[in-house]
């Protein structure tokens, strides 16, 4: 059954298409007497094109203030988790992760090693380095997995970290990382970098030439902006975040295999 909305749309191109001019006409004189917010109501009730119904979601100020943990799960973590459930059989043998082992015992099997490093001496991990100049304490081709989850965005030097990354992975080893895509800053730390899962695989070939590199952005209109508000992987259907359109991408994550043997 066709709606209101439908009919007034119908009316409106019949009658305003049948002359041009008239339409011209017409729009000169509505334009400016309707002015800028209601001639966009106008025009989109016009042309079927809905409106918003923003409820309380027109606010300054998102609905948390620390990523969504107050009321549940960051959404971020939603793309994140999943990018380590999918690499499983990666996170094996010897692992070295930023900040705790966390995703190390959580994702990881058959663990023997189970090093973490961090710039800050308050995370009491095994090592206490900046990763850009870590050459006198992450041994190099020492672990067989790197893991770097919710990382990328806050390393300073980024073409020197990500060097050192790989320095410290066996050969055949993997990296497992993801940065922050269309995702609010962190007030907490210092937060550098927001590239686009393009601009990832652009520095990414120029610092790991020789990997197997993949970089993949997850996340659709919908979830960056519950992610921007601050609210929970919780308040939003698991069809809602499972879509992905990869120009709405709340993190990218980054897999990277260093090859076996150095080309020649
Ligand atoms: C946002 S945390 C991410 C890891 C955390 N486990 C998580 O899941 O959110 C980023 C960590 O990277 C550390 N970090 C930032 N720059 C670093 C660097 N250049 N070298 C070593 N650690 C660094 C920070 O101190 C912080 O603990």
């Amino acid at each position: 059954m066709a709606q209101p909305n439908d009919r007034l749309h119908d009316y409106l191109v019949k009658e305003i298409s049948v002359n041009e001019t008239t339409r011209q006409q017409l729009l000169s004189i509505i334009k400016p007497a309707l002015g800028p917010v209601w001639t966009t109501r106008f025009r989109c009730l016009a042309h079927g094109l809905g409106f918003p119904r923003w409820g309380n979601l027109r606010r300054l100020k998102p609905f948390s203030d620390d990523h969504g943990w107050d009321r549940g799960t960051p959404v971020d973590r939603y793309y994140v988790d999943r990018f380590f459930e999918r690499h499983r059989a990666d996170i094996t043998g010897d692992v070295l992760e930023i900040d705790r082992s966390t995703y190390t015992h959580r994702f990881g099997h058959d663990l023997r090693t189970t090093h973490a490093f961090d710039i800050n001496p308050r995370c009491e991990g095994t090592f206490f380095c900046d990763l850009a100049h870590s050459e006198n304490v992450l041994q190099s081709e020492a672990y067989d997995c790197v893991l770097m989850p919710c990382t990328l965005s806050f390393l300073r030097e980024i073409e020197l970290c990500l060097q050192n990354a790989l320095r410290v992975v066996k050969p055949g080893g993997v990296i497992l990382a993801n940065g922050g895509g269309l995702f609010r800053l962190d007030k907490a730390e210092d937060d550098f970098w927001r590239l686009t899962p393009a601009g990832w695989r652009e520095l990414l070939h120029r610092v790991w030439p020789s990997c197997e590199v993949v970089v993949e952005g997850e996340g659709n209109c919908l979830s960056v902006v519950a992610a921007n508000l601050g609210l929970s992987l919780e308040e939003l259907s698991s069809e809602e975040l499972d879509y992905c359109d990869g120009i709405f991408p709340v993190v990218t994550n980054v897999f990277c295999r260093k090859p076996k043997h150095e080309a020649r």
